[in-house]
């Protein structure tokens, strides 16, 4: 495995400016010391992210996002921590190791070769004699050698010919098994895929990890059969297209969410290349994660029949829910959209993207499906339904408009469907309320990251931790301090930008990156930290004499409760030092 130290990460990272690096992304401008910016981490319009100089770390003081260059260049441009640190090394002028990858990679390279081998095998067959009913299918299909090439579609034939040509190979059976080419059903090793049309499946980063096949022969059950889910392949994780559309989504802002592999391989094809396809109706939480990243709108543009049409419904919500701006198409006149290009052109169904509907006016249609709305009852359960789904809906003008316009087509009092939505409101803010509640650190778990922040910035700080407290009485603090020590003895010193490099390789990323963002203290000094010392330690004294005053409560025993309660009074004099808790 290539290797690029510590230090040398290091070294790339103090040769670059941050505010170079971030300004080439967003635009800055100089206030004070620091440099600001819209932060591009969450919806906003004002600059809520600082860039500082001095510290090399930017900082949104709204969403919270924080880091270093590579956290930023990371998160920014949706690629891994290697490749982070190669983007801004090539910056800097300096060069690495070119087979320096991110670790992820380097894991599985020997099974995305061999599936990028097989991929070549599938792609040859296309063109031998055996392949010629199949190209016949795909010119049928408009999908022509262009096309055919884009999307590396190939071709499994019959007789086993992958099975011969990878057993001639190195490779050991039990790998060909595990990634799903070969089945050994008989104790015989045979081709999973027979005379279908494949098309090769790839991660987010454009790794070939598995294969989705078309029959073409004869209309089969199952029209398309997937290689199965491996090591490296989990149908949840991706999005067909992901890799190929990622940069245009960014770019555009705009995502078009289609069902079938067809469908977005005829849009691309047709220069609508901010697509990706689902492969069906579901959508995984590591699906939505995938399209987060991305921070686009998302166009929903499903099959034009009743099934699309309550994925529609089920995806649209799941979405609103994570907060993502969402927008309608139905098609009409044609099946999906690969049938909808195909029968009239790409314009019209750039014109069907452009006027694309609100997910609202989507829901007030659909929610009228199988009702009578001349009949009180069902009026009544449709009006009751769509208020339903107002109430999760954050946009209060929109509720306003929806409410008239419901006042207004069903002849219905305005005041009566105000006061049904605020009851539900009510309901939904409390329980808002509790989870906010849930999240809210105490006073003990803010004063503690406070004080490991002011240590992650500098060895002053350190000391003063060591001198005055040296310890914390719960364990994931106490973990992350020897974390941070551990880091100070190995280097000598500390800084927040080359200490967020380092914790990418350690298991309390998580917890060190929630302090980062958390703390919102901006001027450090030593008076600073001493008061957050005396502070905690305050706390930490007032937390044992409750648990004594509890124990000497419940002790019977005349001589244990005299010592107790003389430990209780040395405490509040402050000549014990207090235990873990
Ligand atoms: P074509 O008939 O080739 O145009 O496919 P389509 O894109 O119109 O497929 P359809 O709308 O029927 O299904 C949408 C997606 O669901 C497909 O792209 C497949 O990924 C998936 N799918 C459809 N049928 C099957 C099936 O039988 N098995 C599996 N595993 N997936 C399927
Ligand atoms: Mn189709």
């Amino acid at each position: 495995m290539a290797f690029i130290s510590p230090e040398e990460i290091n070294n790339i990272r103090s040769s670059v400016s941050i505010v170079d690096i971030i300004s080439t992304y967003i635009p800055l401008n100089q206030r004070g010391k620091n440099y600001f910016g819209v932060c591009p981490f969450h919806e906003d319009h004002s600059p809520s992210m600082s860039v500082s100089s001095e510290k090399q770390m930017y900082k949104c003081f709204s969403c919270g996002a924080a880091g270093n260059v590579f956290t930023f260049i990371e998160n920014y441009l949706n690629v891994s921590f290697g490749e982070a640190v190669s983007l801004v090394a090539e910056k800097a002028g300096i060069s690495i190791k070119a087979d320096f990858l991110p670790q992820k990679e380097v894991k599985n390279q020997k099974e995305y070769d061999l599936m990028a081998l097989v991929l070549k095998i599938y792609q040859n067959n296309l063109n031998t004699e055996a392949g010629n009913k199949a190209i016949q299918y795909l010119n049928e299909r408009k999908l022509e050698e262009d096309v055919r090439k884009d999307f590396d579609i190939g071709l499994a034939l019959d007789d086993n010919i992958l099975t011969k040509l990878l057993l001639k190979k190195d490779y050991s059976e039990k790998l060909l098994v595990d990634l799903g080419l070969l089945n050994n059903n008989d104790l015989k090793l045979h081709d999973v895929l027979k005379d279908r049309i494949v098309f090769p499946l790839h991660d987010l980063d454009g790794n070939v990890i598995g294969f989705t096949a078309r029959c073409y022969l004869s209309d089969i059950k199952p029209k398309y059969l997937n290689t199965k889910e491996t090591a490296i392949f989990k149908k949840g994780n991706i999005l067909y297209n992901y890799h190929r559309a990622k940069d245009t989504i960014r770019l555009k802002k705009e995502v078009i969410l289609v069902e079938g592999n067809m469908d977005a391989i005829r849009m691309y094809a047709n220069g609508i290349k901010n697509v990706v396809a689902l492969m069906g109706t579901s959508l995984t939480k590591e699906q939505i994660k995938a399209l987060k990243k991305l921070r686009a709108k998302i166009v929903l543009m499903l099959d034009n029949d009743e099934a699309g049409e309550d994925a529609t419904y089920r995806l649209g919500n799941i979405l609103e829910k994570e907060a993502f701006e969402i927008q309608i198409v139905r098609l009409n006149g044609a099946k999906d959209p690969d049938e909808y290009i195909l029968k009239y052109n790409a314009e019209a169904i750039i014109e069907n993207i452009m006027h694309a509907g609100s997910f609202m006016d989507f829901k007030l249609n659909y929610l009228k499906k199988n009702k009578n709305l001349n009949s009180a009852v069902d009026l009544a359960e449709y009006i009751k339904t769509v208020i339903e789904n107002l109430k999760s809906n954050p946009d209060e003008i929109l509720k306003e408009v929806t409410l008239q316009k419901l006042s207004n087509d069903y002849n219905i009092s305005y005041a009566v469907l105000k006061e049904q939505l605020k009851i539900d409101s009510k309901i939904k803010v409390k329980t808002e309320k509790n989870e906010e509640e849930k999240k809210k650190k105490t006073t003990y778990e803010k004063l503690a990251n406070e004080i490991l922040y002011f240590m992650m910035n500098d060895a002053e700080y350190i000391k003063l931790y060591q001198t005055r407290l040296g310890f914390f009485p719960t364990k994931k603090e106490r973990m992350i301090a020897s974390e941070i020590l551990y880091y100070y003895n190995l280097y000598k010193t500390i800084n927040l930008a080359d200490f967020i490099t380092y914790i990418a390789t350690i298991n309390l990323k998580k917890e060190i990156m929630d302090i980062i963002e958390s703390v919102r203290i901006q001027e450090l000094s030593d008076e600073a930290m001493i008061e957050l010392l005396e502070k905690l330690k305050k706390k930490m004294e007032q937390e044992e004499i409750k648990c004594l005053k509890k124990e000497l409560k419940n002790e019977f025993d005349p001589n244990k409760k005299m010592e107790l309660a003389k430990k209780l009074v040395e405490i509040k004099k402050g000549s014990v030092k207090v235990e873990s808790y």
